[in-house]
């Protein structure tokens, strides 16, 4: 995976006309990876088949109000079913890999115990269907989708889900571990904690506010002896795709840039330096329980390369009279009132259907200020996602959004980063967590009554820049 700049091949032909043509994406390593990332939960339905256990993604589901429109992951894209016809999509496209994820419990259905072997035969075919099309598996452990039994027990909030986690490790790598190139642990740990037990608006539906941190914890905890796990049963190329965006301070005085401080160790420092650094930002072990020094060791067993999945940055102040009362709406996410921090808005920018502001340039700042904060402690990044929600099969807006990202990663490439791949999310549009359906993020559109997939004109436009630009699988 060694960069070598200036080596792919030239851009493709197109038909636009000259004066409305772009200038041509600068070049990228003959072997960056070019992906396309989905998850379990998000697309693959048959939610009871196989021996399949129940998700706390499905109880979160079955709950009143808790999803728009009531939308349940029960049938999402039917890709359990339709798995051969999407790995067909991925050929066209031409990706030289497919960022996926492993459901736990399909894999072991109460969480800890049996392992169910049609569960595993499921990803078993998918891989083998990859590799047949010339696509690297590159299976995510954990997406969300916590075995419901585990989640009754208290999740990711009691020690012993970490060790169940390594032990459902085991058995995936134990099954595919022949076949898979690369691995990731988990998908953005940040996540399920602030909204899942933080602020109850994902699975498992928690209010938990700071008292969440034990469930970051336990996820890094889980994450480490997960990679142990691995690297037991030969993995080579093992990652985890973290959630990261730059923080702006909303102005230079001292309380917004406090506020902006402490927002940026909440999204990146609490879950890149544990791993990368093997110690927690300054002030947050002692909130953190069981035998925090000796976790850390195994938090931050060494990987192979870090995955960022980035979308947006965030400008932070600090809290006036009139957030500390009532809550706010931030990019989807409802706060409530009384955080040390308050959202202010990036004016200026176009959004996304979400409502996100596109700011391509902030990709540049956040990999160059990993570069710069870890130095060597770095290994080299991924980008395991990065993409935009907009309506329609003609869809100028994701190519834009798109094209100005891979420029922004081509300007920080050149001032030093590391970064061997891309994954767009996502292959199909899908079941977008608390948004139900309403977000649609794929280069290949769903039509949720009939589950046909459409090609959108970003899915032609990419697979014209990954011809042009190159893979090595
Ligand atoms: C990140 C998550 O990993 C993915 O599941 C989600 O659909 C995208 N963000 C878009 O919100």
């Amino acid at each position: 995976m060694t960069p070598e700049p200036g080596s792919a091949r030239p851009s493709a032909p197109d038909s636009t006309p000259s004066s409305d043509r772009p200038s041509p994406l600068p070049r990228f390593p003959r072997d960056f990876l070019w992906g396309v990332s989905t998850s379990a939960a998000q697309i693959e339905g048959a939610v009871d088949e196989d021996g399949r256990g129940p998700s706390a993604w499905d109880a979160f589901a079955a709950e009143a109000g808790r999803i728009k429109d009531g939308a349940t992951p029960r049938v999402t894209t039917d890709h359990y079913h339709r798995y051969r016809e999407d790995v067909a999509l991925l050929k066209e496209l031409g990706v030289g890999a497919y960022r996926f994820s492993v459901a736990w419990p399909r894999v072991v259905p109460e969480g800890r115990g049996a392992v169910n072997g049609a569960g595993l035969d499921f990803y078993d075919r998918l891989v083998d269907a990859l590799l047949e099309a010339g696509i690297a598996p590159v299976p995510t452990l954990f997406h969300w989708d916590t075995p419901q039994p585990l989640e009754a027990a208290g999740g990711w909030l009691v020690r012993e889900t970490a060790a169940h986690f390594a032990a459902y490790a085991d058995a995936v790598a134990a099954r595919l571990g022949d076949r898979v190139p690369h691995w990731i642990t988990l998908n953005e740990p940040a996540e399920l904690t602030l909204l899942g037990y933080g602020l109850g608006q994902h699975a498992p539906g928690r209010h938990l506010l700071f008292d969440a941190l034990p469930a970051a914890h336990h996820q890094l905890l889980g994450h480490g002896l997960a990679v142990q796990a691995l690297r037991a049963r030969g993995a080579t190329s093992i990652g985890i795709a973290n959630s990261h965006g730059p923080t702006w301070p909303a102005s230079n005085s001292p309380a917004d840039t406090e506020a902006a401080d402490f927002y940026d160790l909440l999204l990146n420092r609490l879950f890149a330096e544990p791993i990368l650094l093997g110690r927690y930002p300054e002030g947050i072990a002692a909130l953190l329980p069981g035998p925090v020094a000796d976790d850390l060791k195994t938090i931050s067993e060494p990987l192979d390369w870090y995955g960022i999945n980035y979308y947006q940055p965030t400008r932070i102040g600090a809290p006036e009279a009139d957030d500390s009362a009532t809550a706010s709406d931030f990019s989807g996410i409802r706060l409530p009132a009384g955080l040390p921090f308050a959202p202010r808005e990036i004016e200026g920018r176009p959004r996304t259907g979400f409502g996100w502001p596109v700011v391509p340039e902030a990709l540049t700042e956040l990999l160059l200020t990993f570069h710069q904060r870890y130095g060597t402690a770095l290994p080299p990044l991924m980008i395991t996602e990065n993409g935009c929600a907009y309506d329609g099969i003609d869809d100028p807006e994701r190519i834009a959004f798109l094209d100005a990202h891979l420029r922004a990663l081509r300007t920080a490439l050149d001032a030093g980063a590391d970064v061997r791949g891309y994954f767009v999310w996502s292959l199909l549009d899908n079941f977008e967590w608390a948004e139900g359906f309403h977000q649609r993020f794929g280069l290949v559109h769903v039509d949720y009554t009939t589950l046909r997939r459409t090609p959108k004109a970003s899915f032609h436009w990419f697979r014209d820049v990954v011809a042009a630009l190159g893979w090595l699988p």
